[in-house]
């Protein structure tokens, strides 16, 4: 499976191999999102799918999805307060608009009074994404944009070039 999955992202990054040399130049930290750091967060928010890094979303998304974990994407996402104070502090201290997340180029587009929900849907990370067919989306061993492991195989360790 990994194989197979190693072979579509690796298809996608040989059609653009020009732009993606270029973009690794010019593009710096972009690929490098510090995968997150405390346990508690990565335990809670990497149950089910990859606990995404903090630098992925500005202060404002963390703080409006830690308000509403009851309806989390249609699921019930919920932790008693305590837990979710300390998940929150977390998040917010390490997001891309944060001296320490320091990924606010990952933020171009975003307006300032937006608070995306969905790192897949900001203007840097479509960009970013444009190259992979359509059908790459929808096959199996991927089926949601979201999956990001299933094409960058260290995201877990926070990298995300195209491997
Ligand atoms: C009960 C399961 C569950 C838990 C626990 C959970 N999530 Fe999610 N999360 C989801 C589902 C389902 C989606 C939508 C996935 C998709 O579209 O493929 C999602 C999507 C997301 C996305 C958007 C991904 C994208 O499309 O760009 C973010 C960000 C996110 N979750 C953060 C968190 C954080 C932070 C926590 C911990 C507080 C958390 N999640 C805990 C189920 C969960
Ligand atoms: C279907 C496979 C696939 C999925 C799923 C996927 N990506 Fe990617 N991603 C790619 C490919 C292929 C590239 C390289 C595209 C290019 O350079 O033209 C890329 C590029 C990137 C880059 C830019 C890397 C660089 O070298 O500058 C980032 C950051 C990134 N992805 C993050 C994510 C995140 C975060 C997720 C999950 C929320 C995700 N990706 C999901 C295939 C995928």
């Amino acid at each position: 499976m990994t194989t197979l999955i190693r072979s579509i992202a690796v298809g996608a990054a040989l059609f653009a191999a020009g732009a993606v040399m270029l973009g690794r130049a010019q593009a710096g930290s972009d690929e490098y999102f510090p995968p997150v750091s405390d346990p508690l967060t990565r335990q809670e928010c990497g149950s089910c799918h990859m606990a995404f890094p903090a630098g992925l979303l500005p202060a404002r998304s963390w703080q409006k999805m830690m308000g509403e974990l009851d309806n989390h994407f249609g699921e019930d996402a919920s932790v008693d307060a305590a837990t979710a104070k300390q998940i929150t502090t977390y998040l917010v201290a390490h997001a891309a608009d944060t001296a320490r997340g320091d990924m606010r180029r990952w933020l171009r587009g975003v307006s300032a009074s937006a608070a995306p929900q969905r790192i897949t849907e900001l203007p840097k990370w479509v960009r970013e994404h444009r190259e992979v067919s359509p059908g790459d989306w929808t096959r199996k061993e991927v089926a949601s944009k979201a999956n990001c492991v299933a094409c960058h195989v260290d995201a877990e360790r926070g990298y995300f070039e195209d491997d």
